[in-house]
């Protein structure tokens, strides 16, 4: 009898033992997924560009474990990233030797992008790092303010070449804009 009452207690023992080392069931896994997914969600709908937005934070693996200040400093690199296709595609249509009536704008957006790509932005991403929000808003703002400046340097030149790089610059402000404005509410 004592012998089984010893055997039952090992067996227990290992159950426990195996129990406590065993990984835990997937179950348990997607709940903490499914609020990562929320907070990009809740995030985005607060910005005015919720698809442009979502498809930007979820386009870098890190936003999964993100928290709102990190969202901000991927939307902060996704602007800049949007600024340098832009001003690669300003300075790719410069090179194809164009006319001279469309030549001066592009020009002068490429004199505009270079110090954003170069300086604004970066300092921009360095002060969200640092937790500067005022700073890290006037250097987006500076990126939006040069691509709308860069669009309507085109009129009464047959339009603009580069409407879609410049749009995607100013909403993608917007959006980072409107995250940091979250940062600024809750902290
Ligand atoms: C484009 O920029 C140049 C340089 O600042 C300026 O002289 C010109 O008036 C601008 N043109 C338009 C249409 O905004």
């Amino acid at each position: 009898m004592k012998a089984l009452v010893r055997s039952l207690l090992l067996a227990l023992l290992l159950l426990a033992l195996l129990l406590a080392t065993s990984p835990p069931p997937a179950q348990s896994f997607e709940f903490p997924a499914q609020n990562i997914a929320d907070l990009i969600e809740q995030t985005c709908r607060l910005t005015p560009f919720y698809d442009l937005c979502l498809s930007s934070l979820r386009s870098d693996p890190q936003s999964g474990a993100a928290d709102v200040r990190g969202l901000a400093r991927i939307m902060a690199g996704s602007v800049l990233a949007g600024a340098s296709r832009t001003l690669d595609s300003i300075q790719e249509l410069l090179s194809r030797a164009p006319d001279p009536e469309s030549e001066q704008p592009l020009a002068y957006c490429a004199e505009l992008y270079i110090p954003v790509v170069k300086y604004s932005l970066p300092q921009a991403i360095d002060a969200l790092d640092k937790g500067q929000l005022g700073f890290a808003e006037y250097g987006l703002s500076d990126a939006g303010k040069e691509a709308e400046e860069c669009e309507k340097n085109f009129s009464g030149h047959g339009g603009s070449p580069v409407t879609e790089g410049n749009e995607l610059v100013r909403d993608l402000v917007g959006v980072a804009l409107a995250i940091i404005k979250i940062l600024q509410k809750t902290f």
